[in-house]
């Protein structure tokens, strides 16, 4: 691993040809209160662990209206604008009733609101990359993807990626508006996106894998990363970020923390490189406990 700590050694991406992002990015759901909801219960460190991510030579920035709601929002505004070479990627589509509870709205007026108020609170002319968060099961889809297209036209919205879809989804995305990334659940011992992650891959789309540390399970002691990282001089967590990075070039990992030592643990990833024959063992290993 290097001594210092950049996510530029994690390589970089070009979001739909022409936003280049260093790979390893952070996942701004964790700074806000239990259930995602409220303002976290220590709101200065959530804040420190903003201003650090630039520092770290982060710059992709994975939040949504829905965190918090608001909040998540709010604080990246707070704090970082206005972004120096920041990408900030927002979702919509999903609203709030309470802590943990998540309802799915994709109505066309609903998502064109969702983008007009996130453009409001992150104090941008447009979002870089909109996401839409949920595809709504009872709106049509060609209604949903049919506003989104047309918002990415009047210049609001400059990339769109989808999130928790399947392959046939993005395909038929694909005939209203490009698709620069998916988000999609994904980490070693969750595999159930490999074929989206393949295609996301043979169509230079970026894959964002949401939950790379399985919500912090991998980072754990004692899981099955323990023994590699140990010979490695790295933490759990830090194997299954590098093992993300080495597993595919369309590789976005967010992992998602509130606090500047879990950041700063996380960015070292960037410069930890597996051997093939760590990766495959890994890969055998996740696949078992998948
Ligand atoms: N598209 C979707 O539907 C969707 C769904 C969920 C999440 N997301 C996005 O994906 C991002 C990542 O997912 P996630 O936050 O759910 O899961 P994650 O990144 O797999 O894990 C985050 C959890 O692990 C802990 N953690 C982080 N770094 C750690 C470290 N070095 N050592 C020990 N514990 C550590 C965090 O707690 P601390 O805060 O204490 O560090 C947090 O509880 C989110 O932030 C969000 O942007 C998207």
């Amino acid at each position: 691993m290097t001594n210092t700590i950049s996510a530029a050694a994690s390589g970089q991406f070009t979001i739909g040809g022409d936003l280049t992002v260093n790979r390893l990015g952070f996942g701004a759901m964790r700074i806000t209160g239990p259930g995602i909801w409220d303002y976290p219960p220590d709101i200065e460190e959530a804040k420190r662990t903003l201003k650090r991510v630039p520092e770290l030579g982060i710059d992709l920035i994975d939040t949504a209206d829905s965190y918090g709601p608001y909040v998540s929002e709010d604080l990246i505004a707070e704090v970082l604008h206005p972004y120096d070479k920041l990408v900030i990627a927002t979702k919509g589509a999903l609203t709030r009733h309470g802590p943990n509870i998540w309802r799915v709205v994709g109505r066309p007026e609903y998502l064109r609101q969702c983008v007009l108020m996130s453009l409001r609170r992150l104090k941008v002319d447009r979002i870089d990359l909109w996401q839409l968060h949920r595809i709504d099961p009872v709106v049509p889809a060609n209604e949903q993807f049919d506003v989104i297209a047309q918002m990415q036209k009047e210049g609001l919205i400059r990339h769109v990626g989808l999130s928790e879809v399947s392959v046939t989804e993005i395909k038929a995305a694909q005939k209203y508006f490009p698709v620069s990334t998916v988000q999609n659940q994904y980490n070693l011992v969750d595999r159930k996106s490999e074929d989206v992650l393949d295609f996301a891959e043979a169509n230079k789309i970026g894959f964002i894998p949401w939950a790379p540390l399985a919500s912090g399970g991998l980072a754990k002691p004692g899981s099955a990363l323990t023994d590699i990282a140990g010979r490695l001089g790295a933490t759990a967590g830090q194997v299954a970020l590098a093992w993300l990075l080495k597993r595919s070039p369309v590789m976005l990992p967010i992992p998602g923390t509130g606090s500047v030592k879990h950041l700063e643990e996380n960015t070292a990833a960037a410069g930890l490189v597996l051997s093939d024959a760590d990766f495959a063992l890994l890969d055998e290993q996740g696949r078992a406990a998948a």
